[in-house]
């Protein structure tokens, strides 16, 4: 049985109970943040934190996030997940409990805090080196999405029309641009440049995408943030998604239609493995500073 963390206490996860006034269930009022670990390290800790802030900034809700750090690494402990190679601790927070209106509630509400962790797996080299399928799909999300909020029916229901098409994913079309995944950034590769879609309301500013940004440019690749068409896809060399449980996912077909060489192209493959040595790196720092 797992350890769940809600309101200020760890507890068994059957224990663990909702009022059916929560705003998070009642109007999707509220965010939420997936933040991995690795063999207990945290990674990109300091990113996802500031995203969430600078949602629960947007939606107005008065919560102090300080103890949230502490709160992460004792349901990595308590669930005996220190040595696993990846796991991840999902927490959202809603602006809490009160009689259903459309406007925020009159009196003081406490937020709604809940979080568990668990495992999770890459996929084999095999497949891996296969690369993956997507299908493309409308993005009929709304125009804020780089807010992290929990209203992710249409991500659910374009991520279902690729698994109903026997995609492994979807990529979001909007005007003509194909946006990102249904849970994951979005990445061409053009010759020997890295393209992936500009920070705007359209996109997730995902913390993956930001240090995969960082490494292409410090290992010299050129790289643009800019929309990518949907014409352009049949003419790129390489596509790739990058997300939390994701990490850098190759994509070698697209509709029906093979992107490149048919399989996990050369420039994902180094910005996989720049991905994964920074990883090890963070793995590295703490060890270093507990010895
Ligand atoms: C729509 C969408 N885009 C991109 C991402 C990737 O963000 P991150 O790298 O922070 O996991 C996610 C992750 O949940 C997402 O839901």
């Amino acid at each position: 049985m797992s350890t769940v963390f809600l309101n200020g206490e760890y507890m068994p996860k059957a224990e663990a109970t909702i009022s059916p006034d929560d705003r998070g269930f009642l109007l999707g009022d509220g965010l939420y943040e997936v933040t991995p670990f690795y063999e207990g390290v945290p990674f990109g800790l300091e990113g996802h934190a500031q995203r969430l802030m600078r949602g629960l900034c947007w939606l107005r809700i008065d919560f102090d996030t300080s103890g949230l750090e502490a709160m992460h690494r004792e349901l990595i402990a308590r669930n005996g997940l220190e040595s696993a190679e990846r796991s991840m601790v999902y927490m959202q927070i809603t602006r809490g409990a009160a009689p259903r209106t459309h406007y925020f509630p009159e009196g003081q509400v406490t937020p709604t805090v809940y979080a568990y962790t668990k495992e999770w797996s890459r996929p084999s080299d095999d497949a891996w080196n296969r690369g993956f399928t997507a299908r493309t799909v409308p993005d009929r999300r709304w125009s804020r999405v780089d807010i992290k909020t929990v209203c992710l029916l249409p991500n659910a229901l374009a991520f279902q029309a690729a698994k109903d098409a026997g995609a492994d994913d979807a990529i979001l079309v909007r005007d003509g641009v194909a946006i990102e995944g249904a849970h994951q950034n979005f990445w061409g590769v053009f010759g020997s440049t890295v393209v992936t879609h500009p920070t705007t309301g359209h996109i997730l500013p995902g913390i993956t995408r930001a240090i995969v940004l960082e490494e292409a440019r410090a290992a010299g690749m050129t790289v643009e943030e800019r929309p990518i068409q949907i014409e352009e896809l049949a003419l790129a060399d390489e596509l790739f998604f990058t997300g939390t449980t994701g990490e850098v996912r190759p994509i070698r077909e697209v509709d029906g239609r093979v992107v490149g060489e048919g399989c996990a192209g050369e420039i994902t493959r180094q910005l996989s493995d720049l991905f994964l040595a920074r990883v090890e790196q963070a793995k590295a720092a703490v060890r270093m500073g507990a010895s």
